[in-house]
């Protein structure tokens, strides 16, 4: 059962499902909305009986249609900056640099921090209603919650400028087009599809998975070596029980059982 007023959150067989609920305003981030998102994703962190997590919106019109414009309307750069800042440490660079696996199902518009959030995740699917863009630049702003940088690393420098300095949307072929999702299914199939892709990492070695999305996540970050990090955490996983468990599993012709050990 939820506990939050913008958030719909319950965990089914490992996989903790968030639905921004805030469907008579597109679920656009509101403040409250954002401290709600920090709080279920860090109990989702902490809860042993969570492999994975999707993120999608309530209603079938809006993952999320940005960040609530009516709260920034009268900030200065002091407040604007804060906003971003706080934005990336407790929800946007949280989800990225989590140790378990974030899928975004992305159920119809995603925009502005709507998409921010989207690209934060590990996975996107998107639904083939859906609309992504970047529109920042139609009210005067730049994307502040990451877009720049991660719409930038999935999709490449022209595409990412092409939708950053038009504002534009584009459709959910488009975008599988471009790399930006990896997968586009009927609104109806959505949850489905990312359940089913979900249970497969989730049958993984768990110990590995975490070092993989830190590896992975490695090749983008400032001053760290992302092959030394591969090297480090390689060597790691020989030291787990699961990593036995795996090769053990594996000569005995039976399916693995890991547990994150
Ligand atoms: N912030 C605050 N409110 C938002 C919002 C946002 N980002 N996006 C939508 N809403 C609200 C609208 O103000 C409207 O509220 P109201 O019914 O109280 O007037 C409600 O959600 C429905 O949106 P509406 O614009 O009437 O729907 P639409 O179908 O005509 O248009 C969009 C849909 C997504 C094209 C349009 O809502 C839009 O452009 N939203 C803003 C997108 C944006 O610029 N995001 C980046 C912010 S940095």
């Amino acid at each position: 059962m939820s506990m939050f007023e913008n958030l719909l959150t319950h965990t089914e067989s490992g996989i903790h499902h968030i639905i921004i609920n805030r469907a008579g305003k597109l679920n656009a981030l509101n403040r409250d909305t954002l401290a709600e998102l920090h709080t279920a994703l860090y109990d989702a962190f902490n809860n042993e009986k969570v492999g994975g997590i999707i993120i999608t919106g309530a209603g079938d019109r809006a993952f999320v249609a940005g960040a609530d414009i009516a709260e920034f309307a009268s900030f200065d750069s002091v407040k604007g900056e804060e906003l971003a800042r706080r934005g990336h440490k407790n929800v946007f660079d949280f989800i990225e640099n989590s140790n378990k696996p974030i899928i975004a199902a992305i159920n119809g518009f995603a925009l502005g921090g709507g998409l921010e959030l989207a690209l934060a995740c590990h996975i996107r699917i998107a639904s083939e209603n859906a609309k992504m863009g970047l529109p920042e630049v139609t009210l005067g702003l730049i994307p502040g919650y990451g877009g720049t940088q991660r719409l930038t690393r999935l999709v490449g420098r022209g595409r990412a400028l092409e939708m950053i300095l038009t504002g534009d949307m584009i459709t959910a072929q488009e975008a599988y087009q471009f790399g930006l999702v990896n997968h586009v299914v009927s609104q109806y199939d959505l949850l489905t599809k990312a359940e089913t892709l979900l249970r497969v990492i989730l049958s993984r070695a768990p110990l590995a998975l975490q070092s993989a999305i830190r590896a992975v996540n490695a090749s983008s970050q400032q001053g760290v070596n992302g092959f030394e990090e591969e090297i480090e955490l390689f060597g790691q996983c020989f030291d787990t029980a699961d990593f036995k468990e795996g090769v053990d599993a594996f000569f005995g012709k039976r399916k693995p059982e890991f547990r994150g050990k």
